[in-house]
């Protein structure tokens, strides 16, 4: 119990980058659970731009109700370039002493982590969630929104599949995910598609796309799909080459913004409330260092900032190897 006359510690919440289901989620359990340990909340509307312009709105108990089956963010995101300046961490700083804040909870990718460590450097304690559809964060082995939007495109790629098989097409259908192949290996191997193409695995145009089209096409094959990394090179009119090798009408789908939208699975609400929880919990048990949470083997776990975001990508080719050997 806090008493009467004992300062509440005051917590600012803000999400920043690509917003992805399920943050709604992670700031209804952080509020919920910052309230019940004792704590005030402020929502810092659109990120790091909020923090610069002090924008910000009181959340309550009720405030975020209604608002865990909903995909997007309450509080609005951005990505902010003058905050990345030294003048604008300076005065992000400057406005979370100014607002009163005591601890920030920023819940984002590894850009907004980054922005996290600059800003811990400079007094103000973060805890940062990983919140993004690419689950390309290295320290954790999940980032929010990443089941939701995998099960969005996986349904996209089944609707396309419908039409590609009454024609006898191929298409080569790009996914999100930046720099990262998780999200095309996962959409890849749930819709059983000929081949994935990932910027982790540099990809040979005649071995890995016109021969396995050859061969499954002598197996009596007639539509293939390739799913595509945005980030992955030699994507870009890849249809085109296909259709002046085979002869086969092949065309590009690029799933875009749709991934990112739609009310949160599950996995990303339990994961999400969890994460939230896990937030505050720390916050209440007065740890002063800036922390990341993560899920690691089934579990959610807390690490230092700068060694969580220090940590180097190591791709788990598991997924990518079994499609190969399958989807023939
Ligand atoms: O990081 C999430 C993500 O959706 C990426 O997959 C994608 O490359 C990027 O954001 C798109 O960003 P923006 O919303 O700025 O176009």
């Amino acid at each position: 119990m806090v008493s009467n006359n004992m300062k509440k510690k005051r917590i600012g919440i803000l999400t920043s980058g690509g917003d992805a289901p399920g943050m709604n989620a992670v700031i209804r359990a952080a509020t919920r659970a910052c309230i019940s340990y004792g704590m005030e909340v402020k929502g810092i509307i659109r990120g790091y731009n909020g923090l610069l312009k002090k924008e910000f709105t009181d959340l309550d108990i009720r405030s975020v109700s209604e608002i865990i089956n909903r995909g997007g963010t309450m509080i609005h995101t951005s990505r902010s370039k003058e905050f990345a300046t030294e003048k604008g961490l300076e005065r992000a700083a400057e406005n979370c002493r100014d607002m009163g804040l005591d601890s920030l909870i920023v819940i984002g990718g590894d850009g907004s982590f980054r922005g996290a460590c600059e800003l811990s450097k400079r007094g103000i304690q973060c805890i940062g969630i990983p919140g993004t559809i690419d689950n390309d964060i290295p320290a954790t082995d999940y980032t929010i929104g990443f089941d939701t939007a995998m099960n969005t495109a996986v349904e996209m790629v089944d609707k396309i599949r419908d039409t590609m098989t009454s024609h006898d097409r191929c298409s080569v259908i790009k996914v999100m995910g930046r720099e990262c192949g998780n999200l095309a290996v996962g959409v890849g191997v749930a819709t059983g598609a000929t081949g994935i193409i990932i910027p982790e695995i540099k990809f040979d145009f005649e071995k890995d796309v016109i021969e396995r089209i050859e061969f499954t096409k002598s197996t009596g094959k007639k539509h293939f799909i390739f799913i595509a990394a945005e980030g992955a090179e030699g994507v870009d009119n890849l249809h085109k080459r296909i259709e002046e090798c085979t002869g086969i009408n092949s065309i590009e789908c690029v799933l875009g913004y749709v991934q990112r939208g739609g009310s949160p699975c599950a996995k990303d609400r339990i994961t999400g409330s969890e994460m939230g929880e896990s937030a505050a919990r720390i916050l209440k048990d007065n740890h002063k260092d800036s922390k990341m949470i993560i899920y690691k083997n089934g579990a959610v776990e807390d690490i230092d900032l700068k060694t969580g975001i220090e940590i180097k990508s190591k791709f788990d080719n598991r997924l990518y190897n079994l499609s190969y050997i399958i989807s023939i």
